[in-house]
């Protein structure tokens, strides 16, 4: 029978094809899969052939129309393959290097800083870096007029004393004491702005990580463990730590803790002004009225806070002895620290 002849030699055409470009895929197409192509004019044959012939004709038929379209598909992911690779493309160039950023050292730290307190069930909250008067001082129990708003220079907004540019992130505190109810855990990273001439010590911006931690019972004793387990996970098992008292609006008692950091080099002498140790944090129990003016009752709950400057202790990780590196952006100093990510 003539129609499974052809079939058959049809079939046999459709194996026997080599496609290796574009233009052959298309030929392919043309000539089997196409309206005019060879498969199309099989099935109007077919349309008009007796019953008995369509009876054995249609499998064959069948099948010589998948193997064409299956033997395209197989092409057609060779063919852009090959484009891909043409042979004019030098395979054994070295590709060039993409170069990578570097994580800035302020952020590392910060993120080690979390990542402990996060492991002792701290959360992270965060506030804006525009602050008005009662979230930066009034509601941490600094009075109006009172020399201790001197301790911090603060940018005001032009024109709009009410507002500045907050001068620590204990601001923060007193966003999560209005909105979250105690037991509280929290961490408060962020940028803070003062007022102060440009040194090697110092800086009119830098970065802070605020503490808090309120519930019931919480003492003096709990904050001291904390936060020497802090400093033996940041700066290793035989971290030393001591607290002086100090100072602060919105803590009493208060303190300034310092870690212990060696005095055997000239260099030590210089960063620790030659005691041996360094300072790297003001903390307290939270004031009693600071807790009451965010509505919270300090007969039933106590808590403490604790407020470290991020650069300070990047210094020290880093063996970095000018604050002013941080912010300069020179990118011999920020290389560095790209093998630290
Ligand atoms: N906010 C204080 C500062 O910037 C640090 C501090 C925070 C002290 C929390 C006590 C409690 O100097």
């Amino acid at each position: 029978m003539i129609f499974i002849e052809t079939l058959k030699q049809i079939h046999q055409e459709i194996n026997d094809v080599k496609i290796s470009t574009v233009e052959e895929l298309e030929l392919f197409r043309l000539t089997f899969l196409s309206k005019n192509g060879k498969i199309a004019k099989l099935l109007d044959e077919f349309k008009l052939m007796p019953k008995e012939v369509k009876r054995e004709a249609g499998k064959p038929l069948n099948e010589v129309k998948k193997l064409a379209e299956e033997v395209f598909k197989a092409n057609e992911g060779v063919v852009k393959n090959n484009q891909n690779t043409q042979k004019d493309i030098d395979l054994t160039r070295q590709a060039s290097t993409i170069a990578l950023g570097s994580t800035h050292p302020i952020t590392l730290v910060r993120q080690e800083i979390e990542s402990i307190f996060e492991r002792i069930g701290f959360t992270i909250s965060k506030g804006p870096e525009i602050e008005d008067d009662w979230h930066n001082f009034s509601a941490l129990n600094f009075p109006e007029e009172h020399p201790a708003r001197d301790m911090q220079d603060t940018f005001f907004i032009e024109k709009s004393p009410d507002w500045a540019l907050r001068t620590h992130t204990s601001s923060i505190q007193v966003r999560v004491l209005d909105k979250q109810k105690p037991p509280i855990r929290t961490l408060a990273p962020g940028r803070v702005f003062r007022n102060e001439a440009i040194s090697s010590r110092a800086h009119c911006i830098f970065h802070q990580i605020e503490g808090i931690y309120i519930d019931k019972n919480v003492s003096f004793a709990d904050m001291k463990q904390t936060l020497l387990y802090f400093a033996k996970e940041f700066f290793g098992e035989n971290a030393k730590i001591r607290l002086r008292p100090s100072y602060f609006p919105f803590t009493e008692p208060s303190a300034e803790m310092d870690v212990y950091w060696g005095l055997n080099s000239e260099a030590d002498y210089r960063i620790t002004k030659g005691t041996g140790w360094l300072e790297v944090m003001g903390c307290g129990m939270i004031d009693p009225a600071v807790l009451e003016s965010s509505n919270i009752d300090p007969k039933e709950y106590s808590g403490y806070a604790f407020g470290m400057g991020i650069e300070r202790i990047a210094m020290n990780k880093f063996q970095i002895t000018d604050l002013r590196m941080f912010f300069e952006n020179d990118l011999r100093f920020l290389n560095q620290f790209i093998s630290e990510v």
